[in-house]
């Protein structure tokens, strides 16, 4: 059959299923039969597994096309022990900065012909030892994980060999467990943040941490403690309040901050959600930012070009650790014997309008 009489017949074929004249569901011998070839050469077709002309390719698609047939995912994967599908579980898909991730684990699978589950966890251990199991009976080749907590991932990987699926961690690691990982700097990233800080003449500097069994978060409070000590300044422990990634958190460890005999002049947020919660306290109290209060996020989500006023915040590269994580995992799966990596990403602080010079009122001038 020439190619244009072919192309034609596609077209009808395709133009009857539109208008939805048929939906019949048929088997692999049912094709073999309407395009004149064996099962067998379908079946490595379907499979890549043996190299077939591109008259009988065509012919068969042909005759796929013709019978709506639908091949079997999970048995081609079963054969194949490979599903081309990944997946990625996060605490909180409604955070943006989780979202950024999964679109660079998404985009980094999807060229290299992979599919992608999403899984939210809720930051719950147990929702997230469930959603493990689930993506492992579903069959994927691989799971990015940004874990709930530091402890569930030694729980995880002492879990995942008997799951014997290839993980990489995202965002959050634990020194206790070797394998594959993509984190950024946050130590280095914090001192930037409180020194950019100290630059505006700031020493009284609070800090609404991150949740505090995340190794990220001990990570980015120790940045701030060294920044100041650096700086000769001595850590005031009332200036530092738990917070717990909201938005909520940074609302309400702000109004504390705020309730201090002496509040500070300038607060670092662990991360841009509760820098924008600090910022509606700040505003809620009659206070604006930066005049009366600077304010610093961390990780640069969408939003935080837009906050009001706009965030000054240390950018942590998402997008580009979801992309690293999934050619990671991609890359494992060819060469599984390959010793586990740690690839540390870089961190830098944008400056954007939430944070000023201090104003030293002429009263404090003369108070030494
Ligand atoms: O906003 C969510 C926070 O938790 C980010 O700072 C990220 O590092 C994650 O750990």
């Amino acid at each position: 059959m020439s190619g244009k009489r072919l192309r034609k017949r596609f077209l009808s074929v395709f133009r009857s299923f539109q208008s939805k004249e048929r939906c019949l569901i048929t088997t692999i011998r049912d094709v073999a039969e309407r395009a004149g070839v064996s099962i067998s050469t379908v079946s490595h077709i379907l499979n890549e597994t043996r190299h077939v002309s591109d008259e009988l390719k065509e012919r068969v698609q042909l005759a796929m096309l013709e019978l709506n047939y639908k091949p079997n995912a999970l048995a081609r994967s079963l054969r194949r022990k490979r599903s081309r599908t990944l997946g990625i579980i996060v605490p909180d898909s409604a955070n943006p900065y989780f979202a950024e991730v999964a679109r660079g684990v998404e985009d980094a699978s999807f060229d290299q012909g992979y599919s992608v589950i999403l899984c939210n966890s809720d930051a719950d251990p147990e929702k997230e030892s469930m959603y493990i199991n689930v993506l492992a009976e579903k069959q994927v080749d691989g799971i990015c994980l940004v874990a709930a907590s530091s402890q569930t991932i030694e729980t995880h990987l002492d879990n995942v060999p008997h799951l014997q699926i290839p993980m990489v961690l995202i965002d959050r690691e634990n020194p206790n467990t070797v394998v594959d990982s993509v984190v950024v700097e946050n130590t280095a990233g914090s001192i930037k943040a409180v020194e950019h800080l100290l630059s505006l003449g700031h020493q009284r500097i609070g800090c609404i941490t991150g949740l505090p069994d995340l190794i990220n978060s001990q990570k980015r409070s120790n940045g701030y403690r060294e920044a100041l000590k650096n700086a000769g300044l001595i850590v005031d422990e009332s200036l530092i309040v738990e917070g717990d990634f909201r938005y909520e958190g940074g609302y309400d460890a702000t109004k504390h901050l705020l309730g201090l005999n002496d509040p500070p002049t300038a607060i670092f947020a662990c991360n841009d959600l509760m820098a924008i919660g600090a910022i509606s306290a700040i505003v809620s109290a009659g206070l604006s930012v930066p005049q009366d209060i600077s304010i610093v996020g961390f990780d640069d989500i969408h939003l935080a070009m837009f906050a009001n006023p706009p965030l000054t915040t240390v950018v942590q590269p998402k997008y580009e650790m979801g992309v690293t994580a999934a050619k990671i995992l991609l890359q494992r799966l060819q060469t599984p014997d390959l010793p586990p990596k740690r690839h540390l990403l870089q961190t830098h602080l944008l400056v954007r309008e939430s944070t000023k010079a201090v104003v030293h009122h002429p009263i404090e001038q003369n108070r030494t």
